[in-house]
């Protein structure tokens, strides 16, 4: 039976305008129950509705506040630490040419990864910019970065319709969004706008992961859609052989792994990076990671799943 998370249910995007469309109810329950998830159909059924249409601001509301307790959880994973420690060598292995580097997270949600980077400078003179589908997030991104007067910005817009052509695609927490096809076209998409590398961190998937995924949310999160969809996130995960099986047949990029989860500390293996980056920067790359270097690998590895 297939996993579904109930902020992927909730929210329906026009494909040729990107506009907000209304949403069942009944769909979103029934979506929930078909999965056999009795509990998700009593989460989303107690979310204010009108005339069985889901009330968007209520919506909107929700996710914000499920975002932010993201931002906290990403906060204590140390996530944009993780992301700067390979986006500085990244960045040094695949110059500029003159021209300042423009990073942009796709899936950026309340756009914490692009604020923490602006507010801290660390990848020095960088262009930042997040993109998400959720007019709603993108709002409080912005207004989040205007309150801190951080000079990054946030635009309205789909993974798969990519609205400026980045040096270096990142994200966090989307892959698993994912599914079948949409993993490739997400990977594709980013190697046909030109980018010279990519670099995407997602949970790690393992036996162990959903477990972890209940205590880590339990404990740090109230809201009963955030905690309901951290498990599911953990549950349906992909795999490092399944993320490099995607990337492979992309051509332009050769995917990397950083740090598999296969040879990971099972109890730290939280989230991990996949990488894409143009060939001839690859030897570069490694110069620049230094020791870390022996954490790369270009090898897909066996497809079962560890611990
Ligand atoms: C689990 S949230 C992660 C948000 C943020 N990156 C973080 O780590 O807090 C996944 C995000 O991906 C966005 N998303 C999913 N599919 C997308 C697509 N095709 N285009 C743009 N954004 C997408 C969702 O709107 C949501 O904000």
């Amino acid at each position: 039976m297939s996993v579904v998370e109930i902020s992927d249910l909730v929210v329906r995007y026009d494909p040729a305008t990107g506009a907000a469309l209304p949403v069942r109810r009944a769909d979103v329950i029934g979506a929930l129950r078909a999965a056999g998830d009795r509990r998700g159909a009593r989460i989303a059924a107690a979310i204010p509705h009108h005339d069985g249409v889901l009330d968007a601001a209520e919506v909107e509301r929700l996710l914000i506040r499920t975002h932010t307790e993201l931002q906290r959880l990403n906060e204590e994973l140390r996530i944009t630490e993780q992301m700067a420690e390979l986006l500085a060598p990244l960045l040094a292995a695949i110059g500029s040419d003159g021209e300042r580097p423009l990073i942009v997270d796709v899936g950026c949600g309340i756009g914490y990864v692009i604020r923490w980077l602006a507010v801290t400078g660390v990848l020095g003179d960088a262009d930042l910019c997040g993109v998400d589908f959720n007019a709603g997030l993108i709002a409080e991104a912005t207004r989040l970065a205007t309150a801190e007067g951080l000079s990054c910005r946030f635009i309205h817009g789909d993974a798969f319709d990519l609205p400026s052509r980045a040096t270096v695609y990142i994200s966090t927490g989307v892959l698993h969004h994912l599914r079948g096809r949409q993993l490739c076209a997400f990977f594709r998409a980013q190697a046909d706008a030109g980018a010279r590398a990519y670099c995407h961190f997602d949970i790690a998937a393992t036996r162990l992961a959903p477990l972890g995924a209940w205590m880590f949310h339990r404990a740090r999160m109230r809201e009963p859609l955030g905690r309901h969809d951290g498990v599911a996130s953990a549950r349906r995960a992909h795999s490092d052989h399944d993320l490099m099986t995607a990337a492979s047949p992309v051509s332009g990029l050769v995917p990397v792994l950083y740090r598999t989860v296969q040879h990971s500390n099972p109890f730290c293996a939280s989230v991990r990076p996949i990488l894409g980056v143009r060939e001839q920067y690859l030897p570069a790359l490694r110069t620049a990671l230094g020791p870390a270097e022996r954490h790369l690998t270009t090898r897909i590895p066996p497809p079962r799943l560890p611990w």
